[in-house]
């Protein structure tokens, strides 16, 4: 998402100066050309060397500057940009930009771009507090303008408040999002379900299983880049919140099933990446289970099918995980579940198990045509799978 991309980043007086360092190499790395551009108070926390440095592009600070390699430089910045991102941007900055002022390059660039404009506020509680403050964000806001954070947390002046700089991840998928906003899945609502459930035996017992949810996380912020609507249900895990997704959190399969019912209503697709628990206890004790020396039998009853009980007029996508017989058991599977595609794979091939960032699928649809998959990141994968919704909505349309 990217890659390729042309993001101007500008920087201004905030304390949370050194964070956008982070940014500007994170950005980098992802293959972005990244145009730092440094408001004077900025540079008064951090140099345009650093930016330089980290960029390997000519860094910005100075809108006279006659020996600029841009002969018309505000403009042509704001030209060439695929999106602008101002973080830390200080309560002088989203001042400046209320009344469409043009002082500095920051603002300059961000009154003459057409590309998405985002905005990560830093400052004091009691500053973005402030009813001027509050007044300028919501007429940016009306305009368009993406505010990204701020979040909660120590600030600076020692105090916990509102006013700390966005986590770069969380900056970096606002961006995606901003982005891929008018992609192939743009206007569409995806659901997915990600990771395991876990059935109580007592209170402090449950009977779980492998599943990490990394792929259906992939999935989920892959469906945000190429502008869906997206909503992730999942089991327990340490998984954080991708930006922008709607996350509901469950812990049994029965509970996954309410959620995935109401959240199904009106969606376009279901990507059932999720691996709900079979069975779950018949009778949980209410209190944890002592041990006496003795075997203990914990008697299981089947949990509903989630997949399978759907219908709804949406594209359905299950998942496979199989250590045996895996073509034809996912064959099966589509069949019996009513699915429009199922994406298989041998959990028991290297680097193709639950908790690793790659995976070896093969997509098999309805109709019985096979393609099978390289081993790729799930990233990759969940952007395979999508290729194929966003097809199949609209031939459903
Ligand atoms: N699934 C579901 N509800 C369940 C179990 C599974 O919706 N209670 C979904 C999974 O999310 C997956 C698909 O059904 O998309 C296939 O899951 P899998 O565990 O491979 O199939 P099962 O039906 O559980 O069959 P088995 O365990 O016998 O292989």
């Amino acid at each position: 998402m990217l890659r390729g991309k042309r993001i101007v980043l500008g920087v201004t007086g905030s304390i949370a100066c050194y964070k956008a360092a982070d940014l500007a190499s994170k950005l980098t790395q992802a293959g972005a050309d990244v145009d730092a551009i440094l408001t004077e108070s900025a540079a008064k926390f951090v140099t345009p060397l650093t930016f330089r440095s980290l960029t390997l592009r000519p860094v910005f600070t100075d809108m006279f500057d006659p020996n600029s390699p841009m002969a018309e430089e505000h403009v042509a910045l704001a030209r060439a940009a695929d999106a602008m991102i101002i973080a830390p941007a200080s309560a002088t900055t989203i001042a400046r930009l209320t009344h469409g002022m043009a002082d500095n390059m920051v603002a300059l660039t961000a009154l003459a771009t057409k590309a998405p404009l985002l905005v990560a506020p830093a400052m004091d509680s009691q500053m973005w507090g402030n009813d001027a403050t509050r007044a300028n964000v919501a007429s940016l806001r009306a305009r368009g303008v993406i505010f990204v954070g701020p979040a909660e947390g120590r600030l600076a002046s020692g105090t916990m408040g509102l006013g700390r700089l966005a986590d770069n991840d969380t900056l970096l998928g606002a961006l995606r999002q901003a982005l891929g906003a008018g992609g192939d899945l743009a206007g569409r609502r995806i659901v997915v379900s990600a990771g395991g459930t876990q059935e109580p035996i007592d209170p402090v017992r449950y009977i779980g299983n492998r599943s990490s949810g990394k792929m259906g996380f992939a999935i989920a912020e892959q469906a945000r880049d190429r502008g869906a609507k997206v909503t992730l249900v999942c089991g327990p895990g340490a998984l954080a919140t991708p930006y922008g997704i709607e996350r509901v959190d469950v812990g049994t399969t029965a509970e996954m099933a309410d959620a995935i019912g109401r959240a199904t209503e009106g969606c376009d697709a279901l990507i059932m990446a999720a691996a709900p628990a079979d069975f779950r206890a018949a009778n949980p004790a209410g209190q944890k289970i002592k041990r006496t020396g003795a075997d203990l039998n914990v008697e299981l009853t089947p949990n509903v099918d989630i997949i399978a009980g759907l219908r709804g007029g949406f594209v359905k996508v299950g998942f496979a995980a199989e250590t045996e017989s895996v073509l034809v058991n996912a064959h099966a599977k589509i069949a019996k579940k009513g699915l429009d595609m199922i994406v298989a794979n041998d959990v028991t091939a290297p680097q193709a198990g639950f908790s690793g960032d790659t995976n070896l699928v093969t997509l098999i649809d309805r109709a019985g045509e096979v393609e099978e998959l390289p081993l790729l990141t799930k990233h990759e994968v969940a952007d395979h799978i999508l290729d194929r919704v966003a097809r199949m909505i609209s031939a459903r349309r």
